[in-house]
Order: C-alpha cells, then sequence, then structure tokens
C-alpha cells in the first residue's frame, strides 16, 4: 500500500520559524514531524510515499534523501488551493487502498489494524469543542455525514488527519466533482467536502478512534507533543554540536550548533544557532539564530 503526506502549506501559525523551515521539518523530541510519522508508517509496512509539496519543497526533497526505510515520490502542488486539491495531485487512477497522514500531527495507534480495514475509514478523536473541528456523523457503524466547524455537532467525534481509503479512484472521482463544479468552502477545495460527495454516492466510511493525536501544528501543540514524546524517552535531546554550561536542561530538543549558558530551560525548543543565556524559561520554541532575551517573548500556556 501506498501513502500520501501532504507537507505544501506554508505553516502560518509557526510563523517566523516556518518562513525558513517548512513546517514537517521543524524538530520535535529530537527530530523532523516528518521523521517521527515515516517511522510510524514504515514500521507499519508502508515503504512507498508520496509527498506533496510547495512551500520551501525542495527541503523535504533533501531530508527524505536520508531517509533510508521508504521509496520515495514527490508532486508539487503548484497552487495552495487546500487540501482536497493537494491529496488530488498524488492519486493514481486506480481501485487501490491508501492511506493518507497529514505532515503536521503524529498519531498513536495500532496501525497494521487500521489498515486492514474492510473499508474506508476516517480516524476520529472525541474533542471538547466539536464547534471548531470537522466532525463526523455517526448512523451505527456508517459515517452518514461529515461537518466542517457545525453550529450544531451531531458527535464529538473530529476528523484528526489520518484516513485509509479503500479505493483511490472513487476518491479521486469525489474530488473531480468538486473541481468541475468548483465546490469550495472557505475558498478550499476540501478533503471533507469530498468524502461527503463518495458518501452520497454510496461509498462506504466507517469510523476509527485514534489512540493519541500529538498535533504539531502551532507552538503550543509543538511544544505539547515535545513534551510528551520526550517524557517518554525520560530525557532530552541535544545535538552533538550543541554547547551547554552550568545550565539545567528538562525536557528539551536542543538543535545544530546551539548554546546554552547560565540558564534553566523546561520543555523548550531551541532552533538551530539559537542561543540562551542567563535565563530561565519554560514551554518555548527558541528561534533560529535566536539570542534569546526573556524580556521579548512571553511564556506559553499548554
Ligand atoms: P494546514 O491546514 O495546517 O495548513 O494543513 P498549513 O499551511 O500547513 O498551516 P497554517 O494553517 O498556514 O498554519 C494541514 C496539512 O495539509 C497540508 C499542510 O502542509 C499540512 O501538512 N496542506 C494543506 C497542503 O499540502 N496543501 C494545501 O493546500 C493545504
Amino acid at each position: 500500500m501506498r501513502a500520501i503526506i501532504p507537507v505544501a502549506g506554508h505553516g502560518t501559525r509557526l510563523e517566523p520559524h516556518t518562513l525558513t523551515l517548512q513546517k514537517c521539518l521543524l524538530p520535535v523530541a529530537g527530530k523532523p514531524v516528518l521523521e517521527h510519522i515515516l517511522d510510524r508508517i514504515t514500521n507499519a509496512g508502508i515503504t512507498d510515499v508520496t509527498l506533496i509539496t510547495g512551500h520551501l519543497g525542495e527541503q523535504v526533497v533533501e531530508f527524505c534523501t536520508s531517509y533510508p526505510d521508504a521509496n520515495f515520490t514527490f508532486v508539487e502542488q503548484k497552487e495552495r488551493l487546500g487540501l482536497g486539491h493537494a491529496i488530488y495531485q498524488g492519486l493514481d487512477s486506480v481501485k487501490d487502498p491508501l492511506l493518507i497522514v497529514l505532515g503536521d500531527s503524529i498519531f498513536e495507534l495500532d496501525y497494521n489494524r487500521f489498515l486492514s480495514c474492510p473499508n474506508s475509514t476516517i480516524g476520529v478523536a472525541p474533542v471538547p469543542d466539536p464547534k471548531r473541528f470537522g466532525i463526523v456523523e455517526l448512523t451505527e457503524d456508517r459515517i452518514s455525514n461529515v461537518w466542517e466547524k457545525p453550529d450544531n455537532p451531531p458527535s464529538n467525534l473530529a476528523l484528526i488527519g489520518i484516513y485509509y481509503i479503500s479505493s483511490q479512484l472513487e476518491l479521486s472521482m469525489g474530488i473531480e466533482h468538486l473541481i468541475k463544479h468548483d465546490i469550495r468552502t472557505k475558498n478550499e477545495y476540501q478533503l471533507t467536502d469530498a468524502f461527503q460527495v463518495m458518501i452520497d454516492k454510496g461509498h462506504i466510511f466507517n469510523a476509527f478512534e485514534i489512540d493519541e493525536c500529538l498535533d504539531c501544528g502551532i507552538p503550543e501543540t509543538l511544544l505539547s507533543t515535545n513534551k510528551t514524546l520526550l517524557t517518554r524517552m525520560e530525557g532530552n535531546s541535544v545535538h552533538d554540536s550543541a554547547v551547554i554550561t552550568n545550565s539545567q536542561i528538562k525536557n528539551c530538543t536542543i538543535s545544530e550548533n546551539c548554546l546554552i549558558k547560565n540558564s534553566q530551560l523546561e520543555n523548550v525548543i531551541v532552533l538551530r544557532g539559537g542561543e540562551v543565556i542567563n535565563q530561565k524559561i519554560k514551554n518555548t520554541i527558541v528561534g533560529f539564530d535566536e539570542i534569546f532575551n526573556l524580556a521579548q517573548t512571553e511564556e506559553l500556556e499548554l
């Protein structure tokens, strides 16, 4: 089976860091988000991976040359017309199944069970505030509708970004329907709208509750994911070239050429070349080559 991972987006919510590094390559618990995703899907036996590239796509291609366990193809999404449009770029007109995983979340689940579902299956998780998410409506065990940010949510089960599709061809036809009739939501061709087209034509979707969704799309979630994964690894991740003197660090990702001196850091991601001197900081991202000064930045509430 093949997987498609869309990573074309600008990642505006993680600017300024994503102005120079593609969002999926930001480090969390010591390695790029994309590497965590690839580790999980290659472990489940998927080695053919198509990446939909766009913003800073050359960085993604470069990264993949050093990832040995998968065969990659890259398809450029020339215009950012939405997730449905992005996925469409990578589909083949064959009935083969497909795994789709968004490039900014790390999912913990039994992948082998997910990938052996008999029907198309959408990964879902309960959320406290369903009005802010894409939500599935279930009729018995089948998904009868998908709603984008509904005013009256029919359930609290949100689509979180992992999908098993039983036939690429049917998804392709669903997205083509959106493009042909110019059906957009928020001016974008949405994957959820394509699913609704497929449901209306009789395609069966089931829901699968994902054990854990470690989002990496905004500063707060990138940091909480860093903390969760490093707590499990019982430590910090410090690049060989980083220098740490007279400091205490806990749950930190410290990248290449960083300097940490006379400081206390807890759950901090320091990007390449960042410096922290005489500071006590928590739940913070220190930017590329940034000389961190507490006076300029506020600690985030996770
Ligand atoms: P997001 O909706 O988080 O968009 O996309 P984004 O551009 O990455 O981030 P913001 O909203 O500007 O902060 C979820 C995933 O889908 C991909 C993104 O790269 C990300 O992995 N995507 C989204 C595309 O590849 N193309 C699109 O047109 C939209």
